[in-house]
């Protein structure tokens, strides 16, 4: 169970992590946005690592093609959650944590990676339908997910949740308005839940993958030069630690993939 509870911004080791093989050999780990980006390559990467991922996101022909290429690649079979974050209910949760009990016996681990960006634009501009679809995929959602799934995570001798946090989820910054609340709300989720859980075999901590070359890094910096940016391939190593047994006693921290 977890022992060390600092709530620190860590600059560690977990940047350089390497993972054994079947580090993750049967761990059952589910992954919000695992169809495109960064969610897309921790699947790939926990699969092979051992990993049986369960996938979730809202388009169902990239959930499928993470599907192909895990099975491809001589992964274990994943399952497939499509669902849209914006519109599931607590109840939607709470069904899924009982099928995941029913399938699997336990959850071993949760990465809260799905998120929308939303309008970057002065804060008095920010529509309220933005603001809405922001809080509710970027921070209720992760709620409710976990209500619903701490049975399953109770049942792991040893769990392990990442939520997705960003540089302007410590410090706000003008235009990036509800994104930038939302995460926020994520670290002091994280901070909630790590203190409240300290006692018990469930691990709460945060990753800041830093610049990355996805879809929403092109939303939010349109003209700039991709290829100097990291891929998603290249920060997994501090998403395994987080799932590996090395990080067994860490709780309450905040990673940054990309530290200044
Ligand atoms: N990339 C960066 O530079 C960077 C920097 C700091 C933090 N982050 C954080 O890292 C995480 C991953 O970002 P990314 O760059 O990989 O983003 P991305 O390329 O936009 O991928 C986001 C994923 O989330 C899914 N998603 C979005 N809304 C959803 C909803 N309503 N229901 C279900 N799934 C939904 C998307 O599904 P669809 O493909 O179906 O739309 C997609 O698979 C996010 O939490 C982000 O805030 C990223």
């Amino acid at each position: 169970m977890p022992s060390t509870f600092s709530f620190s911004r860590s600059i560690s080791v977990a940047n350089s992590f390497t993972a054994p093989l079947h580090a993750l050999r049967d761990k059952v780990i589910l992954i919000t946005g695992a169809g495109d980006g960064i969610g897309k390559e921790i699947a790939l990467s926990y699969a092979k690592h051992g990993a049986i991922c369960i996938l979730l996101g809202r388009t169902v022909s990239k959930l499928e093609a993470v599907y192909d290429e895990i099975i491809e690649s001589g992964g274990q079979e994943p399952a497939i959650v499509p669902l849209d974050l914006n519109g599931a209910t607590p109840q939607n949760y709470s069904d899924m944590g009982s099928t995941i009990i029913d399938q699997f016996k336990q959850l071993d681990g949760l990465v809260l990676n799905a998120s929308v960006l939303g309008m970057l634009c002065p804060f008095a501009e920010i529509k309220p339908n933005e603001w809405q679809e922001a809080m509710q995929v970027n921070v209720n959602a992760n709620a409710y997910l976990i209500q619903g799934l701490l049975p399953a995570l109770k049942k792991s001798p040893s769990a392990s949740v990442i939520f997705t946090t960003s540089s302007v989820g410590r410090q706000g910054r003008k235009f990036w308005g509800a994104y930038s609340v939302s995460k926020f709300a994520t670290e002091g989720m994280m901070e909630v839940l790590a203190d409240e859980f300290q006692a018990e075999a469930i691990r709460f901590n945060c990753i800041n993958p830093g610049a990355t070359r996805t879809d929403m890094r092109a939303k939010a910096y349109p003209a700039e030069d991709k290829s100097q940016l990291k891929t998603p391939e290249e920060i997994m190593p501090t998403y395994l630690y987080l799932m590996c047994s090395e990080s067994q006693s860490v709780t309450g921290s905040v990673f940054d993939c990309q530290p200044k």
